[in-house]
């Protein structure tokens, strides 16, 4: 299979949902650090090396590998001035009968309330389903987590159910709720 083509689509207001690239690591890391706190309640727990420009170099080359064989999307929210203000992920891409895709996001604390997430989830969607042919993709947030089940419902998701101990966040087991949204009914390739 050839690369997937490279994601870039505008969102609002100058912001543009693109493709990750390694040369994007010191970006993301200073977004990083600056949103520690606001971020450390819906994620694992990370090491202080996380947050350097050397690590998420490490992390975006990983993913450009995975990107590139059609196994993950990694994708930025980045605004006009080119600060990254917020990130997506499609993790653990699987083909055959499942087609699936597990979704991620984030936006920096002074990004948030503008309806760029729900833009941002929705154009990822299409582009799972145009570049990578996946017929779903599912996304699971904390129970008390209202900000991202609203993205979720606003982007055409619905609720599959609840799934206890799902994900270790936060520093513990947490229960999550889990969504999906189907992308296309088309059947899988032969
Ligand atoms: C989850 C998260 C991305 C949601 O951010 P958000 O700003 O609420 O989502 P959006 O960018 O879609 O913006 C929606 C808000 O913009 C408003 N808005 C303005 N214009 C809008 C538009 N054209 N379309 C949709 N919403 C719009 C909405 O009313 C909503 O505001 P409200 O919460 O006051 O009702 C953010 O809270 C976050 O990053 N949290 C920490 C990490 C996290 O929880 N990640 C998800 C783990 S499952």
């Amino acid at each position: 299979m050839s690369a997937p083509p490279a994601l870039c689509v505008p969102l609002r207001d100058g912001y543009v949902l693109r493709s990750a690239t390694p040369d994007d690591a010191p970006a993301l890391a200073a977004t990083v650090r600056s949103n520690r706190a606001h971020l450390a309640p819906w994620e694992p727990v990370r090491t202080a090396e996380y947050f350097t420009d050397d690590a998420q170099r490490a992390r975006l080359v990983d993913r450009a590998a995975a990107d590139a064989a059609g196994r993950s999307i990694t994708a930025l929210v980045v605004g006009a001035d080119g600060a990254v203000a917020g990130s997506l992920n499609v993790n653990d891409v699987v083909a055959g009968a499942y087609r699936n895709g597990h979704l991620g996001y984030w936006l920096a604390a002074d990004h948030t309330g503008r309806g760029l997430m729900t833009r941002a989830v929705d154009a990822v969607c299409a582009y799972a389903r145009d570049a990578l042919g996946l017929h779903q993709v599912q996304a699971a947030t904390l129970l008390h987590n209202e900000a991202s089940q609203a993205v979720l419902r606003r982007a055409g998701f619905s609720r599959i159910g609840l799934a206890r101990d799902y994900l270790f966040i936060a520093g513990r087991w947490q229960d999550h709720l889990l969504f999906q949204r189907i992308l296309s009914e088309a059947p899988p390739p032969s």
